[in-house]
């Protein structure tokens, strides 16, 4: 019984964060920067350039690239990132992080995705790295997908838990891991069965699009992202997670900018670029689910807690009225980007 409450049209969240980002470089970095830095305090950088950011030099190069490319006015707070390769040195990367370079590092497995021919084949080579930020407390960001071509692309996160991640727990228990844009209900359980020193990002197109998106009534380039979605089940698990107000799971968008040429192809690129409405979008998936009051963990407070930082001064304003139109794309010095289509209005608008 009871009254229901009035539904909720306005709201007021700590500027939230994104812990997963491609700002790429050049003038693609000049021209998705802003998309970011608008509605965003800090991001952690991912580092699959060409060549990736290798060292704690490249990963400050890099930083001031970044900060060169902000406009005036806004602020932003670049997390850098640093590239695992078999080769990564074990005193620079805490070199990196003891001088506030690096916050974080990043294994790709060797060809899982996009610019990752320099990621890691044989793990016995990287144990002394690892074995480092354990003991220093820096925390690796791991895309969870294995490589191996018999393995079913759908399965490769879940086969990845089995074969990758808990050995690398199991032998480094002090490791603080991030499992990123996680994509399945074996990710999710993972994650709530193993309280120590793990957390999960959720992207804000996996919380919308399920591999039908992709697939059923004409191939959509723009859909294709990896990990590529999964079925419906595993997109409302994902779901559930982010709007539990769960401490493990946060916001990283893995907004990936390709431009179409690169994107509509024989061979098209995965990526995903949301950083323009992805806040409206979650305001939405949010609002769906009745859980508007756990948006604020999930964007803005879940994320620094586990890096260990003070969430955002700042606030925004989230305003629900008319649907909110964004540009189909942004222009950028490469050529044209799409931007994430939810497929649905939004009815949310972000005040700065
Ligand atoms: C990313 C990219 O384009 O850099 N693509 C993607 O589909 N997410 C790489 C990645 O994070 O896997
Ligand atoms: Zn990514």
């Amino acid at each position: 019984m009871g009254m229901k409450d009035a539904p909720i049209t306005e709201l007021t969240l700590r500027r939230p964060d994104d812990w997963h980002l491609h700002l790429r470089d050049g003038a693609m970095l000049d021209a998705v920067l802003p998309e970011t830095a608008r509605h965003f305090g800090r991001a952690i950088i991912m580092p699959n350039l060409v060549p990736p950011v290798v060292t704690a030099a490249h990963a400050e190069a890099y930083r001031t690239r970044i900060l060169a490319a902000l406009p005036e006015g806004m602020t932003f707070e670049p997390l850098m990132t640093l590239y695992l390769t078999e080769d990564t040195d074990p005193d620079d990367v805490a070199m990196a992080f003891e001088r506030g370079i690096a916050k974080a590092v990043k294994l790709y497995p060797a060809g899982a995705t996009t610019n990752s021919t320099s990621g890691v084949t044989n793990f016995d080579k990287v144990r002394p790295v690892l074995a480092r930020m354990a003991e220093i407390g820096m925390p690796l960001c791991v895309h969870g997908e294995v490589t191996d071509s018999t393995i079913d692309i759908f399965d490769r996160e879940a086969v990845f838990i089995d074969k990758i991640l808990k050995p690398i727990r199991k032998k480094n228990p002090d490791l603080k891991i991030v499992m990123e844009h996680v994509t399945t209900q074996d990710a999710v359980d993972y994650v709530r069965d193993n309280h120590k020193n793990l957390a999960a990002t959720i992207t804000t197109h996996h919380l919308i699009i399920n591999r039908n998106h992709i697939l059923a009534g004409g191939i959509k380039p723009h859909y294709y992202c990896l990990p590529v979605a999964k079925r419906e089940a595993h997109r409302v698990a994902l779901v559930e997670a982010a709007i539990s107000g769960d401490k493990r799971f946060f916001l990283g968008t893995d907004s990936a900018p390709h431009t179409d040429p690169n994107k509509l192809q024989t061979c098209g690129c995965a990526g995903i670029f949301s950083a323009p409405n992805t806040l409206s979008c979650l305001a939405e998936v949010f609002d769906a689910a009745d859980a508007l009051t756990k948006l604020e963990a999930f964007a803005s407070l879940n994320g620094p807690r586990f890096y260990g930082l003070p969430p955002n001064e700042y606030t925004i304003q989230l305003i629900k009225g008319e649907p909110v139109s964004y540009p189909a794309q942004i222009s950028t010095g490469e050529g044209p980007v799409t931007v994430f289509d939810p497929g649905f209005p939004l009815h949310w608008r972000v005040e700065t």
